[in-house]
């Protein structure tokens, strides 16, 4: 979900008339509520993750941990900037103000990319090993809790978007008292109608077509 709406969220912010408050306020709001999210996942994974691969897998892993920190350091540093550029553009919406929020998402987008390569490719695979699936539970309950009850479901349809089934049914047991089919259906209707009023279409690109 990071890949497609970060990839995303330029040419959004670029097709905003000069003047539209409305629009930017929608496309404003689409893009702090992920932003928030990605800082609140990189916290978390930051004080749980790292910390208990370390202590099991010791100083093999060391360098990789550092480069981990590196990295959601310098996109600790991109998004109060996003943060800043969206309300600027929100509260005048010029030509200058979305051309200074693009190039801020443009600077954010190869970076986090890295990131999530790094992270799937060398680190995902090591939680697999070390890590229980009740420590796993408790990290996803400490996500879920820090989120907006009334952004669940719109983060659940994101995910469920393209996310493999076997995560969801996962995410939505730790993170929900509700596991019947009725939330799931909740979600997708909040993912496609935000998509709709976002994107312009309830199906916008998967990531693996940006
Ligand atoms: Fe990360």
């Amino acid at each position: 979900m990071f890949r497609r709406e970060f990839a995303l969220m330029p040419r959004l912010v670029l097709d905003v008339a000069t003047g539209d408050r409305d629009r930017a306020g929608v496309i404003g709001d689409h893009i702090a509520g992920i932003t928030s999210f990605l800082h609140t996942h990189h916290v978390l994974e930051d004080d749980n993750v790292w910390p208990l691969l370390l202590d099991r897998c010791g100083e093999s892993v060391a360098s990789l941990m550092e480069l981990m920190e590196a990295q959601h350091h310098q996109l600790a540093e991109l998004i109060p900037q996003v943060d800043a550029a969206v309300s600027a553009w929100r509260d005048s919406p010029t030509a200058a103000s979305r051309q200074a929020l693009a190039d801020v998402l443009d600077r954010l987008a190869p970076v986090l990319k890295e990131h999530l390569d790094t992270e799937e490719g060398l680190v995902v695979p090591l939680m697999e090993q070390r890590i229980t699936a009740a420590e796993w539970t408790g990290f996803l309950k400490g996500e879920s809790g820090s989120v907006d009850p009334d952004y669940a479901p719109l983060l659940l349809g994101m995910m469920m978007y393209e996310g493999d089934p076997e995560s969801v049914e996962q995410v939505i047991a730790t993170t929900s008292a509700d596991t019947s089919p009725a939330i799931k259906e909740l979600a997708a209707s909040a993912f496609a109608a935000h998509s709709q009023r976002v994107h312009g279409t309830a199906t916008p690109p998967r990531s693996t077509e940006l």
